[in-house]
C-alpha cells in the first residue's frame, strides 16, 4: 500500500505523464544485462523486458497481485473494495471485477491459502494513506465456485493499517499479515478466524513522513523478510515453526534512501527480492544486501509500481514477474509483465 503516495509526499520527483515514446539516457541502462551491450541499444529489435501488459483507463490505483494455478492474475487496488481476474495472455482484455467486498473502500495484500482460494486484506484509507483503526478484516476469495464467492475470514478490529499478506511454508492453515501503522505483525489461523501478534518491533513503524511503515512481506527459509516504506529498510526476522512468535531479532538487510520507496515484493528461488519501488523502478535487493536497478530501458515507464508476484505454470512462467503499478492522477493502474531472463 502506498499506491498514490508519491502525489501528496513526493511531487517533485513525480513524473505525471505517460510519454508515448519514452527513453532512458543510456548511462541508466539495464545493469544485469546478458551478452553484447550493443545489440541492447537497438532498442527497437530487441524486446524490452518490460512489457505492459494492461493498463486501466480510469483511476484504478492497483495495489497487489497474485497468480492462479491457471496462470491468471488477481488483482486488488485500493481504491476499490473489488479484486479483479485478469487473463495476462489476452492482450487488452479487461479485468474482470468480483463481487464487492462490503463496507470497505481499499483492498490491500492477497495470497492463496488453499488451491484458488484466496486471503485479501480489506480497509478503509484516508486521502493521505492513513488506516482507519478500526476498519480493517481479512476476507476469502473463493474461485472454485461457478460463481467466485467472497466471505469474510475475521475482522481485526486492533489493526489501524493493514497491508501486506503472505503464507507459511507448512501451515496452509496460517498467513501472517502487516501493520504498517502500529508496526505489527499479525498470524491468522484461515480456518478458524483466530488471530494475534506475531511481533511488534520499533523496526517496523512507520514515521511522520510517511505513514506506511512496514509494507510487504515474505516468508523464506523460516524468515520473515519485511519493506518498510517509512524507514526505508529491508530485513528480516526468523520465524517460528507455527509463526506465532519470533525465534531472534529483526535484522536490517539494506537500506535505501529518497527518492526510492520500497513498497511489496517477491523473492526468486534464490532468494533474492524483487522490488516494486516508487516512483518508477523495478529494483533487485540479493541475498547479500546489494542494491541494483533492473528498470532498464524500455518504451514502457512504470508509474508507482506497488507489487510484483513470479508467475507459475511453467518453467517460462515462473521467471516471469508481473508487477502492478498503481499510476496516478493521469495515467490508470498498470500490469506490467517481466521477462527476467533478459535481465
Ligand atoms: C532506475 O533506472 C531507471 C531506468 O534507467 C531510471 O529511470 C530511474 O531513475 C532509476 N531509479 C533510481 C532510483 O535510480
Ligand atoms: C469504511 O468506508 C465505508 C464506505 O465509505 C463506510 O461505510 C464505513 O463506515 C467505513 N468504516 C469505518 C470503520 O470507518
Ligand atoms: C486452525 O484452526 C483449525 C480449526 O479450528 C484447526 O483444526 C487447526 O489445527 C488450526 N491450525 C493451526 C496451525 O493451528
Ligand atoms: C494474544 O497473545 C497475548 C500475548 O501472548 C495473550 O496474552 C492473549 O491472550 C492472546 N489473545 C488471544 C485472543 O489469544
Ligand atoms: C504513523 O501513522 C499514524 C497514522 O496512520 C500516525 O497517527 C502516527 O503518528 C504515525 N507514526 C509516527 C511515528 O509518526
Amino acid at each position: 500500500m502506498l499506491g498514490l503516495l508519491l502525489i501528496l509526499f513526493l511531487a517533485p520527483f513525480h513524473v505525471l505523464t505517460l510519454p508515448s515514446s519514452f527513453s532512458f539516457p543510456a548511462d541508466q541502462l539495464v545493469l544485469q544485462s546478458v551478452g553484447n551491450p550493443a545489440i541492447e541499444t537497438e532498442a527497437a529489435a530487441a524486446p524490452s523486458p518490460i512489457q505492459l501488459i494492461y493498463q486501466f483507463k480510469d483511476i484504478v490505483a492497483l495495489e497487489n497481485l497474485a497468480v492462479r494455478s491457471n496462470g491468471h492474475l488477481v488483482l486488488t487496488a485500493s481504491n476499490q473494495p473489488n479484486v479483479y481476474d485478469m487473463n495476462p495472455n489476452a492482450r487488452n482484455a479487461p479485468p474482470k471485477p468480483l463481487p464487492r467486498i462490503p463496507g470497505v473502500t481499499s483492498l490491500t495484500g492477497i495470497v492463496e491459502t488453499a488451491p484458488d482460494v484466496f486471503a485479501v486484506v480489506a480497509g478503509n484509507w484516508s486521502a493521505t494513506f492513513q488506516g482507519t483503526p478500526g476498519s480493517f478484516s481479512i476476507w476469502s476469495v473463493d474461485f472454485n465456485p461457478s460463481q467466485p464467492t467472497v466471505k469474510r475470514i475475521a475482522s481485526i478490529p486492533e489493526a489501524d493499517a493493514l497491508n501486506g499478506i503472505t503464507s507459511l511454508k507448512g501451515s496452509p492453515d496460517i498467513v501472517l499479515f502487516a501493520d504498517s501503522a502500529l508496526g505489527a505483525v499479525r498470524w491468522l489461523n484461515v480456518t478458524s478466524g483466530e488471530y494475534n501478534v506475531t511481533i511488534q518491533s520499533p523496526l517496523f513503524t512507520n514515521t511522520s513522513q510517511i505513514p506506511i511503515g512496514i509494507n510487504g512481506i515474505r516468508t523464506y527459509d523460516g524468515h520473515l523478510y519485511y519493506l518498510n516504506s517509512a524507514q526505508m529498510t529491508y530485513g528480516r526476522v526468523p520465524l517460528n515453526v507455527d509463526g506465532r512468535g519470533v525465534a531472534g531479532e529483526v535484522q536490517i538487510l539494506a537500506r535505501t534512501h529518497l527518492p526510492a520507496i520500497f513498497d511489496d515484493f517477491d523473492m526468486d528461488w534464490e532468494g533474492n527480492a524483487w522490488v516494486a519501488t516508487h516512483s518508477n523502478m523495478l529494483g533487485q535487493i540479493t541475498v547479500e544486501g546489494k542494491q541494483r536497478n533492473m528498470t532498464g530501458s524500455g518504451n514502457t515507464e512504470l508509474v508507482e509500481p506497488t507489487s510484483v508476484q513470479f508467475g507459475r505454470g511453467s518453467k517460462q512462467l515462473e521467471k516471469t514477474i508481473y508487477m502492478t503499478a498503481a499510476g496516478n492522477g493521469k495515467v490508470g493502474g498498470q500490469v506490467l509483465a517481466i521477462n527476467s531472463c533478459l535481465m
